[in-house]
């Protein structure tokens, strides 16, 4: 059985060695081999509205920028955020709208929107000059494409296409058409963590039993999971009712029908999440609490899904046509894109976490939360997110997250110790974790 044998060395299925996530070498290898080789999210699409918007992003050290060019979708160009005559980073704003021609503020150099020199001053000074050839110094392009709605980057010109990278898993969560949904909420916070344990938390539900007290009792569900080509995923098994404690209940109860687990699993979600279930899936759980008891669970999902259509479409979203039943339940929990992003799918949109690590501590990273819904044409969500420094901050915005956020700093610290030896992942429940590692090593290459 994958298990550790006792004797100080460990089944390689199952066991990643503490240095994986301690060593600088394995730090530098991932700056290196890792960030610049992998499709980045940069941002939602709708921050780039009208030509000559832009959004910057940094992955460690490498500043970029994504600028809207045209009125087509994919009208967008991306480029490294510098000036190629002395390295100034060229534009210091998170985003807004440039002019037609992008001037770095050192000694005004200008640059067009695919990153062409437009002008330099005094240019006769280098009349003559070989080194002054201006196709040359034009600010380097990058690989820019979209997907859910989306823009992400590739620093690696010979990368696979965006879609190619993203297969296995767009077959899932296409039919969501989480590029029409908008955000309930976007949240950012300066983590006091590595990038991964945020994005470990994120991938597996074996957690969830003990973490995730405050209103369902998580210990009768189990949460498989299995790669996806580089990517992971979990999904979940139901092994019974979960007991409930919602809206100021003091004690748990017991459901004593599939309907009435169903809804307090969704209320639960609804009061202290604030994501995957929204307005129209809670008023369609509301609706299914008081069928007959006797009510096969099939057809009470049927009545469910069908609920949700109809609650989308009352509240003026649309509800996509392809996101059948089938398509939902296909698409289990939990979706790791390798190497930084998590994307949640539901019937009322998706929960998305990304993080970046911040390039001057390897013990913080920049981590964002988007709840993504269905909304009304005219709904604008927050075009900015809200910011917290920490996890102490964050305290009072979502309960359910600030579960998870409890154990991330602990997590971080004790695995520094020269006490822990590595991680022994659950074979069923945490292999995508180790999927991840082994994804890990193949790009960043062994210890
Ligand atoms: S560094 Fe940009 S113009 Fe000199
Ligand atoms: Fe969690």
């Amino acid at each position: 059985m994958n298990k550790p044998d006792g004797q100080g060395t460990f089944s390689p299925e199952i066991f990643v060695p503490a240095e994986k996530w301690t060593s600088p070498e394995r730090d530098a290898a991932e700056r290196e081999k890792l960030w610049p080789k992998t499709w980045q999210m940069v941002c939602r699409e709708d921050r780039l509205i009208g030509a000559g918007s832009f959004v910057t992003h940094d992955i460690l050290d490498d500043p970029i920028i994504v600028i809207r060019t045209g009125d087509g979708d994919d009208d967008l160009s991306a480029m490294y955020n510098v000036c190629q005559h002395r390295g100034r980073r060229l534009v210091d704003r998170t985003h807004g709208k440039l002019g037609r021609e992008i001037t770095c503020r050192f000694h005004g150099w200008r640059f067009g929107w695919d990153g062409e020199v437009t002008s330099v001053f005094f240019e006769e000074d280098w009349d003559g000059c070989p080194a002054f050839d201006k196709s040359k110094l034009a600010v380097p392009q990058i690989r820019v494409a979209r997907w859910g709605g989306f823009v992400f980057v590739n620093l690696d010109p010979d990368a696979e296409s965006l879609e190619s990278w993203l297969a296995p898993v767009t077959e899932f969560l296409d039919p969501f058409h989480i590029q029409d949904c908008k955000p309930h909420f976007w949240k950012r916070i300066h983590a006091p963590i590595n990038w991964k344990t945020y994005i470990e938390a994120f991938n597996e539900g074996y957690h969830s039993g003990e973490t995730h007290t405050l209103g369902i009792n998580y210990r009768v569900v189990n949460m498989p999971g299995s790669a996806a080509g580089v990517h992971g995923r979990f999904w979940s098994e139901s092994l019974g009712f979960s007991e409930y404690r919602l809206r100021g209940a003091k004690s748990w109860t017991q459901p004593e029908t599939f309907q009435e687990n169903l809804w307090a699993n969704m209320a639960h979600q609804y009061d202290t999440l604030f994501a995957l279930t929204l307005e129209p899936s809670m008023k369609a759980a509301d609706r299914i609490r008081d069928l007959p008891a006797e009510t096969p669970p099939e057809e009470v999902m049927g009545q469910f899904y069908q609920n949700i259509v109809e609650e989308t479409e009352k509240s003026g979203a649309v509800f996509p046509k392809d996101l059948t039943m089938e398509a939902w339940l296909n698409a289990g929990t939990d979706w790791h894109i390798f190497p930084n992003v998590i994307i949640l799918p539901s019937t009322d949109g998706a929960l998305v976490y990304r993080s970046l690590p911040d390039p001057k501590d390897r013990d913080k990273a920049y981590v964002d939360i988007w709840s993504l819904g269905r909304f009304p044409s005219d709904y604008e969500g927050p075009d900015e997110p809200d910011y917290y420094n920490n996890f102490e901050e964050f305290i009072g915005a979502c309960p359910f997250l600030e579960e998870d956020f409890a154990n991330m700093e602990a997590v971080n610290a004790g695995m520094k110790s020269r006490g822990f030896k590595g991680a022994t992942f659950n074979p069923n429940q945490e292999v995508q974790i180790k999927h991840f590692h082994d994804m890990l090593d193949k790009y960043c290459g062994k210890l």
